[in-house]
Protein backbone atom coordinates (compact mmCIF):
# COMPACT_ATOMS: atom_id res chain seq x y z
CA UNK A 1 0.00 0.00 0.00
CA UNK A 2 0.81 3.79 -0.65
CA UNK A 3 1.69 4.34 2.98
CA UNK A 4 4.95 1.63 2.68
CA UNK A 5 5.95 3.19 -0.33
CA UNK A 6 6.81 7.13 -1.21
CA UNK A 7 4.21 9.22 -1.08
CA UNK A 8 3.53 10.95 -4.61
CA UNK A 9 4.45 14.22 -5.33
CA UNK A 10 5.33 16.37 -8.97
CA UNK A 11 8.83 14.83 -9.97
CA UNK A 12 9.30 16.82 -13.37
CA UNK A 13 7.22 19.62 -15.21
CA UNK A 14 7.89 19.57 -19.13
CA UNK A 15 6.29 22.28 -20.67
CA UNK A 16 5.71 22.81 -24.29
CA UNK A 17 4.37 25.64 -26.53
CA UNK A 18 1.90 23.51 -28.86
CA UNK A 19 0.84 19.85 -28.30
CA UNK A 20 -2.47 18.30 -29.76
CA UNK A 21 -3.56 16.84 -26.11
CA UNK A 22 -1.36 16.85 -23.05
CA UNK A 23 -3.21 13.96 -21.98
CA UNK A 24 -2.77 12.28 -25.47
CA UNK A 25 0.84 12.65 -25.26
CA UNK A 26 1.14 11.80 -21.99
CA UNK A 27 -0.33 8.47 -22.12
CA UNK A 28 2.39 7.95 -25.02
CA UNK A 29 4.73 8.58 -22.50
CA UNK A 30 3.05 6.41 -19.92
CA UNK A 31 3.09 3.59 -22.21
CA UNK A 32 6.86 3.44 -22.66
CA UNK A 33 7.10 3.72 -18.84
CA UNK A 34 6.82 7.73 -17.26
CA UNK A 35 7.20 7.64 -13.69
CA UNK A 36 4.55 8.55 -11.93
CA UNK A 37 4.63 12.53 -10.95
CA UNK A 38 5.30 13.65 -14.19
CA UNK A 39 3.77 16.92 -15.57
CA UNK A 40 2.62 18.41 -18.90
CA UNK A 41 1.89 21.73 -19.63
CA UNK A 42 1.37 23.15 -22.99
CA UNK A 43 0.42 26.86 -23.74
CA UNK A 44 -2.28 25.64 -26.25
CA UNK A 45 -3.88 22.70 -27.58
CA UNK A 46 -4.77 21.94 -30.80
CA UNK A 47 -7.24 18.93 -30.31
CA UNK A 48 -8.13 19.26 -26.80
CA UNK A 49 -10.03 16.87 -25.15
CA UNK A 50 -13.12 16.93 -22.99
CA UNK A 51 -15.67 14.71 -20.98
CA UNK A 52 -18.35 12.30 -23.57
CA UNK A 53 -16.00 12.59 -26.40
CA UNK A 54 -16.05 17.01 -27.25
CA UNK A 55 -13.46 19.31 -27.96
CA UNK A 56 -11.71 21.11 -25.21
CA UNK A 57 -11.06 24.93 -26.63
CA UNK A 58 -7.56 25.61 -26.14
CA UNK A 59 -6.47 28.61 -27.57
CA UNK A 60 -2.65 29.61 -27.11
CA UNK A 61 -1.80 31.29 -23.98
CA UNK A 62 -5.63 31.71 -22.47
CA UNK A 63 -5.73 28.97 -20.37
CA UNK A 64 -3.94 26.27 -18.15
CA UNK A 65 -3.65 23.30 -19.99
CA UNK A 66 -2.17 20.30 -17.38
CA UNK A 67 -2.07 16.73 -17.34
CA UNK A 68 -0.45 14.63 -14.25
CA UNK A 69 0.51 10.50 -15.01
CA UNK A 70 -0.18 8.62 -11.89
CA UNK A 71 0.57 4.93 -11.05
CA UNK A 72 -2.22 4.70 -8.55
CA UNK A 73 -1.64 1.50 -5.99
CA UNK A 74 -5.48 1.75 -4.91
CA UNK A 75 -7.85 -0.25 -6.22
CA UNK A 76 -9.42 0.61 -9.82
CA UNK A 77 -12.62 1.42 -7.35
CA UNK A 78 -10.87 4.06 -5.47
CA UNK A 79 -8.86 5.07 -8.46
CA UNK A 80 -12.42 6.72 -9.68
CA UNK A 81 -11.95 9.43 -7.12
CA UNK A 82 -9.06 10.71 -8.62
CA UNK A 83 -11.05 13.42 -10.50
CA UNK A 84 -13.15 14.41 -7.55
CA UNK A 85 -9.96 14.76 -5.59
CA UNK A 86 -8.53 16.73 -8.63
CA UNK A 87 -12.25 18.93 -8.65
CA UNK A 88 -11.97 19.81 -5.03
CA UNK A 89 -7.93 20.44 -6.00
CA UNK A 90 -8.73 23.00 -8.41
CA UNK A 91 -11.29 24.77 -7.15
CA UNK A 92 -9.18 25.51 -4.01
CA UNK A 93 -6.67 26.69 -6.25
CA UNK A 94 -8.63 29.10 -7.92
CA UNK A 95 -10.10 30.33 -4.89
CA UNK A 96 -6.78 31.11 -3.67
CA UNK A 97 -4.91 32.67 -6.50
CA UNK A 98 -8.56 35.19 -7.37
CA UNK A 99 -9.32 36.03 -3.86
CA UNK A 100 -13.72 34.94 -5.11
CA UNK A 101 -15.37 31.17 -4.28
CA UNK A 102 -15.16 28.32 -6.71
CA UNK A 103 -17.99 26.34 -6.08
CA UNK A 104 -17.92 22.51 -8.09
CA UNK A 105 -20.86 21.90 -10.57
CA UNK A 106 -21.49 17.72 -10.32
CA UNK A 107 -19.92 16.04 -11.06
CA UNK A 108 -16.16 17.81 -11.94
CA UNK A 109 -16.51 21.21 -13.53
CA UNK A 110 -15.08 24.23 -11.79
CA UNK A 111 -17.31 27.43 -11.54
CA UNK A 112 -16.82 31.15 -11.04
CA UNK A 113 -19.36 33.90 -10.52
CA UNK A 114 -22.26 31.25 -11.97
CA UNK A 115 -19.87 29.71 -15.26
CA UNK A 116 -17.46 26.90 -15.58
CA UNK A 117 -13.80 28.10 -15.99
CA UNK A 118 -12.62 24.32 -15.28
CA UNK A 119 -13.33 20.50 -16.97
CA UNK A 120 -11.06 17.25 -16.10
CA UNK A 121 -10.50 14.40 -17.76
CA UNK A 122 -9.05 11.47 -16.09
CA UNK A 123 -8.25 8.79 -18.59
CA UNK A 124 -6.67 5.22 -17.35
CA UNK A 125 -5.37 2.17 -19.14
CA UNK A 126 -6.37 -1.01 -16.56
CA UNK A 127 -4.94 -4.06 -16.32
CA UNK A 128 -7.75 -7.10 -17.07
CA UNK A 129 -6.24 -9.49 -14.61
CA UNK A 130 -5.30 -7.70 -11.22
CA UNK A 131 -8.60 -5.36 -12.15
CA UNK A 132 -5.55 -2.93 -11.10
CA UNK A 133 -4.57 0.97 -13.04
CA UNK A 134 -1.22 0.71 -14.88
CA UNK A 135 -1.42 4.40 -14.99
CA UNK A 136 -4.00 7.26 -14.71
CA UNK A 137 -4.02 10.35 -16.98
CA UNK A 138 -5.50 13.50 -15.18
CA UNK A 139 -6.16 16.23 -17.21
CA UNK A 140 -6.90 19.92 -16.03
CA UNK A 141 -8.20 22.65 -18.67
CA UNK A 142 -8.72 26.10 -16.88
CA UNK A 143 -9.69 29.05 -18.54
CA UNK A 144 -7.79 32.01 -17.12
CA UNK A 145 -8.09 34.65 -19.69
CA UNK A 146 -11.58 35.39 -21.62
CA UNK A 147 -10.35 34.70 -25.22
CA UNK A 148 -9.72 37.14 -27.85
CA UNK A 149 -12.96 38.23 -29.23
CA UNK A 150 -14.93 36.75 -26.17
CA UNK A 151 -16.76 33.11 -26.66
CA UNK A 152 -18.14 31.33 -29.62
CA UNK A 153 -21.90 31.54 -29.67
CA UNK A 154 -21.98 28.14 -28.54
CA UNK A 155 -19.88 28.11 -25.16
CA UNK A 156 -20.84 32.11 -24.27
CA UNK A 157 -23.82 31.05 -21.92
CA UNK A 158 -21.93 28.69 -19.79
CA UNK A 159 -18.02 29.07 -20.35
CA UNK A 160 -15.77 31.97 -18.11
CA UNK A 161 -12.62 32.61 -17.47
CA UNK A 162 -10.71 33.96 -13.93
CA UNK A 163 -10.13 37.07 -15.61
CA UNK A 164 -10.81 39.59 -18.49
CA UNK A 165 -7.94 39.83 -20.94
CA UNK A 166 -5.89 43.06 -19.23
CA UNK A 167 -6.77 42.63 -15.40
CA UNK A 168 -4.57 39.28 -15.28
CA UNK A 169 -1.92 39.24 -12.65
CA UNK A 170 1.96 38.03 -13.15
CA UNK A 171 2.54 34.49 -13.54
CA UNK A 172 -1.25 33.56 -12.81
CA UNK A 173 -0.66 30.40 -14.58
CA UNK A 174 2.51 28.94 -12.60
CA UNK A 175 0.68 29.96 -9.09
CA UNK A 176 -2.06 28.63 -10.68
CA UNK A 177 -0.44 25.53 -11.25
CA UNK A 178 1.32 25.01 -7.92
CA UNK A 179 -1.79 25.60 -5.77
CA UNK A 180 -2.98 22.63 -8.04
CA UNK A 181 -0.31 20.64 -7.64
CA UNK A 182 0.06 20.78 -4.20
CA UNK A 183 -3.29 20.16 -3.04
CA UNK A 184 -3.47 17.45 -5.46
CA UNK A 185 -0.84 15.60 -4.50
CA UNK A 186 -1.51 15.60 -0.89
CA UNK A 187 -4.96 14.70 -1.56
CA UNK A 188 -4.11 11.65 -3.48
CA UNK A 189 -1.38 10.50 -1.39
CA UNK A 190 -4.73 9.39 0.52
CA UNK A 191 -7.18 9.13 -1.71
CA UNK A 192 -9.32 5.76 -0.41
CA UNK A 193 -9.18 8.49 2.94
CA UNK A 194 -11.79 10.82 0.98
CA UNK A 195 -10.82 13.91 2.71
CA UNK A 196 -11.38 16.11 0.02
CA UNK A 197 -15.52 15.00 -0.08
CA UNK A 198 -15.95 17.44 2.48
CA UNK A 199 -14.98 19.82 0.63
CA UNK A 200 -16.37 18.70 -1.89
CA UNK A 201 -20.17 18.93 -0.54
CA UNK A 202 -19.33 22.04 1.01
CA UNK A 203 -18.75 23.60 -3.06
CA UNK A 204 -21.67 21.96 -4.38
CA UNK A 205 -23.08 24.54 -7.00
CA UNK A 206 -26.25 21.95 -7.36
CA UNK A 207 -27.21 21.48 -3.89
CA UNK A 208 -30.79 23.13 -3.21
CA UNK A 209 -30.91 24.05 -6.85
CA UNK A 210 -33.49 22.59 -9.31
CA UNK A 211 -32.45 20.68 -12.17
CA UNK A 212 -33.65 18.81 -15.42
CA UNK A 213 -31.55 15.68 -17.12
CA UNK A 214 -32.19 13.29 -19.55
CA UNK A 215 -33.38 9.95 -19.15
CA UNK A 216 -33.62 8.36 -22.26
CA UNK A 217 -35.83 10.68 -24.44
CA UNK A 218 -37.20 12.68 -21.91
CA UNK A 219 -36.22 15.72 -20.07
CA UNK A 220 -36.92 14.92 -15.96
CA UNK A 221 -36.90 17.64 -13.24
CA UNK A 222 -36.08 17.11 -9.75
CA UNK A 223 -34.16 19.04 -6.99
CA UNK A 224 -30.63 18.75 -5.79
CA UNK A 225 -30.53 17.57 -2.16
CA UNK A 226 -26.70 17.28 -1.61
CA UNK A 227 -24.26 15.09 -2.02
CA UNK A 228 -23.07 11.77 -0.40
CA UNK A 229 -19.96 10.33 0.59
CA UNK A 230 -19.25 8.38 -2.73
CA UNK A 231 -19.40 11.70 -4.79
CA UNK A 232 -23.21 10.33 -5.94
CA UNK A 233 -25.53 13.22 -6.72
CA UNK A 234 -28.76 13.45 -4.03
CA UNK A 235 -31.87 14.44 -6.27
CA UNK A 236 -35.32 14.33 -5.51
CA UNK A 237 -37.80 13.55 -8.37
CA UNK A 238 -41.02 15.51 -9.13
CA UNK A 239 -43.18 12.38 -7.50
CA UNK A 240 -40.93 12.79 -4.50
CA UNK A 241 -38.97 10.08 -5.15
CA UNK A 242 -35.11 10.42 -4.07
CA UNK A 243 -32.91 9.11 -6.70
CA UNK A 244 -29.02 8.89 -6.18
CA UNK A 245 -26.87 9.60 -9.29
CA UNK A 246 -23.56 8.35 -10.18
CA UNK A 247 -22.53 9.24 -13.34
CA UNK A 248 -23.83 11.54 -15.96
CA UNK A 249 -24.89 15.14 -16.45
CA UNK A 250 -27.75 17.61 -15.29
CA UNK A 251 -28.36 21.22 -16.29
CA UNK A 252 -29.41 23.85 -13.78
CA UNK A 253 -33.41 24.61 -14.59
CA UNK A 254 -34.35 27.60 -16.23
CA UNK A 255 -37.03 29.80 -15.30
C1 LIG B 1 -14.50 18.73 -19.93
O1 LIG B 1 -14.84 19.83 -19.48
O2 LIG B 1 -15.27 18.06 -20.64
C2 LIG B 1 -13.10 18.21 -19.64
C3 LIG B 1 -12.03 19.10 -20.23
C4 LIG B 1 -10.61 18.63 -19.94
C5 LIG B 1 -9.57 19.53 -20.59
C6 LIG B 1 -8.16 19.21 -20.19
S1 LIG B 1 -7.00 20.40 -20.81
C7 LIG B 1 -5.67 19.38 -20.39
C8 LIG B 1 -6.09 17.96 -20.73
N1 LIG B 1 -5.81 17.65 -22.12
C9 LIG B 1 -6.93 17.45 -22.82
O3 LIG B 1 -6.97 17.20 -24.05
N2 LIG B 1 -8.00 17.57 -22.03
C10 LIG B 1 -7.63 17.87 -20.66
Amino acid sequence: RRMLTKAASCVAIDVRSSVSSTNTVLKEIAEQGGAEGMVLIAEQQTMGKGRLGRSFYSPKGDGLYLSILLRPQFSAEESLSITTAAAVSVAGAVEAVTGERALIKWVNDVYLRGRKICGILTEASVDFETKGLHYAVLGIGVNILEPEGGYSEQLRDVAGALYHRDDAPAGVRIRLAAEILNRFFSFYNALPERSFMEEYKQRSLLTGMEITYLRGESVQEGRVLGVDDEARLIVQRGDGETQLFSAGEVNIKKD
